[in-house]
């Protein structure tokens, strides 16, 4: 059963941890746990789109994480090159949009391609705006909005810096979500997450179902978000406050 609660995230961002182990306590391979992971991250786009959630931002392959062993990165690439193929069709059908978020310099010409391919095909897609952050890193994203703005010899502020960064075609995240148990943010979205509610779930990523997603929705809707401000003047009437760089 769908949330229908008037106050669900606009923006979910989740870092999707725990392949590993869910593999590894079945005496599996790791890479059966990131296979895993493709399924539970299919069934959570459609439990955001069931929700209402506009936008679903997920980690699905760090910067550091090309420190792992290499048969381990090589299948993840392979699994991102499979997945495009075969999840796009259904993204389409489901009026979601694609984004891939990171430095793609690294991947392969035919993943870049096919992850361009993905992005243009869903382009025309509203209901639902899905991130996929591969090869991204938060202090990378820093590093990129600031190096844009220095060769454009734009002075950096607050805002400019914002409206640079890898995700300035959306909102910052409402609800960051964990998997995993871990409590850290593994430099995710560094920036973004200011003013975010962090949710940290014991369940490992494949684990992680609708029932989860909607335990982190009401956590979510039990934090008064002030940003900064006091209780009574956010709960004034007329008054509502806001993290967004003016
Ligand atoms: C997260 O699961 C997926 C990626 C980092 C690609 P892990 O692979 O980190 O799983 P654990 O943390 O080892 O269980
Ligand atoms: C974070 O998980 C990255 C992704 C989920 C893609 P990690 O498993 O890489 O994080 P650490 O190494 O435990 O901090
Ligand atoms: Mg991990």
């Amino acid at each position: 059963m769908a949330l229908t609660h008037p106050d669900v995230p606009h923006h979910v961002a989740i870092v999707m941890d725990g392949n590993g182990r869910w593999a590894t306590r079945r005496f599996l391979p790791r890479i059966a746990g990131h296979k895993q992971g493709v399924d539970s991250l299919n069934r959570c786009v459609r439990a955001c789109l069931e929700r209402n959630i506009g936008v679903l931002t997920v980690f699905a392959f760090s910067s550091e994480n090309w420190n792992r062993p290499p048969e381990e990165v090589s299948g993840l690439m392979e699994l991102l090159a499979l997945s495009l193929s075969r999840e796009v069709p259904r993204l389409n059908a489901q009026g979601v949009r694609i984004h891939f978020v990171g430095d793609r310099q690294r991947l392969s010409e035919r993943v870049q391609a096919g992850l361009l391919q993905a992005e243009l095909s869903t382009a025309g897609n509203h209901r639902l705006i899905f991130n996929v952050c591969f090869n991204y890193g938060g202090r990378w994203d820093i590093a990129q909005a600031a190096q844009k703005l220095a060769s454009r010899g734009e002075a950096i502020t607050e805002l400019s810096l914002d409206r640079a960064m890898a995700l300035a075609h959306v909102p910052d995240p409402d609800l960051l979500i964990r998997t995993g148990g871990e409590l850290r943010i593994s430099n995710f979205l560094l920036w973004q997450v200011a003013y975010s509610e962090l949710h940290f779930s014991s369940k490992l990523w494949p684990d992680f179902d609708d029932a989860a997603l909607d335990e982190a929705i009401a956590f979510f809707n039990t934090r008064e978000r002030r940003f900064g401000q006091t209780s009574a003047q956010v709960n004034a009437p007329d008054k509502k406050p806001n993290a967004r760089i003016a």
